[in-house]
């Protein structure tokens, strides 16, 4: 696989980061993942403008321009001949050689940039979507400043493990009775034919997919309300799913052991993962 790293196209083997990387030292960076279907960037635009934002709330410069951004997508999709998968992007404070809290001075620190791909054959046509996903509630306990995209991931991929532990697939983040978001991905449920969301704040992540889905949505004449709900609200649903670049919306069938529906996935979760797929293929 060729990678990319500050500037140069590697095969991952050679490609190289200072042990004093603030990234590696203290998550100090910032991160995106933009899915390719059909050999095709899906919602970069979107991916690039969440990223600005992210660096402009930690104080951290850009590494490049967005059109080079594009271009090493691009560039890496191609070389690496990804048809369906993803591009990981992230970029961190970069290192002066020395660890301390205070930010290196930015005059003479560069970030560190790094890409690379991921190939995902049968993302589109995933059979675990068929399925639909048995999720766990867990208390929120990560930082306050959730719609920055940060590579702190440890307790999301706590979560997940104590998902797999319990026998489901995934985590949904609940704080002060409210669920938040999911490890990695947005949460949603129905009832009655209504779609309702937490809404956006420093909570949650502003999930590129969330807004693309809740788009399609409206545009499907679907009702949503973007509002707080409880995990006992969700359990009582009638359907549920979850949205991300990585999952696109994946059916929810089950919460803390609870099935929804007649747990299968429902019919507006298959609606809008139909919808989102055919839009973006
Ligand atoms: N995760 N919430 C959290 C906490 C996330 O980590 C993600 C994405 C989302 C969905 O955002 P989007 O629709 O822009 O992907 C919501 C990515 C996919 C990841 O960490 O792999």
């Amino acid at each position: 696989r060729t990678v990319y790293v500050n500037g140069e196209y590697l095969p991952e083997t050679e490609a190289t980061v200072s042990i004093f990387d603030r990234g590696f030292l203290m998550a100090d960076g910032v991160y995106e993942v933009t899915s390719v279907l059909d050999g095709k960037l899906i919602d970069f635009e979107g991916h690039a403008a969440r990223l600005e934002r992210s660096l402009n709330e930690l104080d951290m410069a850009a590494a490049c321009t967005k059109d080079e951004l594009l271009e090493i997508h691009r560039e890496l999709v191609a070389r690496n001949g990804i048809v369906e998968g993803m591009v990981y992007l992230q970029i961190t404070r970069g290192s002066d050689g020395d660890r301390d809290f205070v930010f290196p001075d930015p005059e003479t620190t560069k970030p560190t940039i790094v890409l690379f791909t991921q190939n995902k054959p049968g993302l589109a046509d995933n059979p675990a979507a068929k399925k639909g996903a048995k999720i766990i509630s867990i208390e929120d306990i990560r930082w306050g400043r959730r719609d920055i995209k940060t590579v702190q991931l440890l307790y999301p991929s706590m979560g997940k493990m104590m998902a797999k532990k319990a026998g489901a697939d995934d985590a949904w983040l609940v704080e002060d009775g409210y669920v938040t978001e999911g490890t990695s991905n947005n949460a949603y449920f129905v009832k009655n034919g209504k779609i309702v969301t937490r809404p956006l704040s420093t909570d949650i992540l502003h999930g590129i997919t969330r807004k693309a889905v809740l788009r399609m949505a409206a545009e499907a004449q679907m009702e949503v309300e973007e509002r707080l709900f409880t995990i006992d609200e969700a359990k009582e649903a009638d359907e549920a799913f979850t949205t991300s670049a990585s999952a696109f919306v994946m059916p929810v069938v089950e919460i803390d052991g609870v099935a929804l529906g007649d747990g299968t996935p429902g019919p507006i979760a298959k609606r809008l993962r139909e919808i989102y797929l055919d839009e973006s293929l």
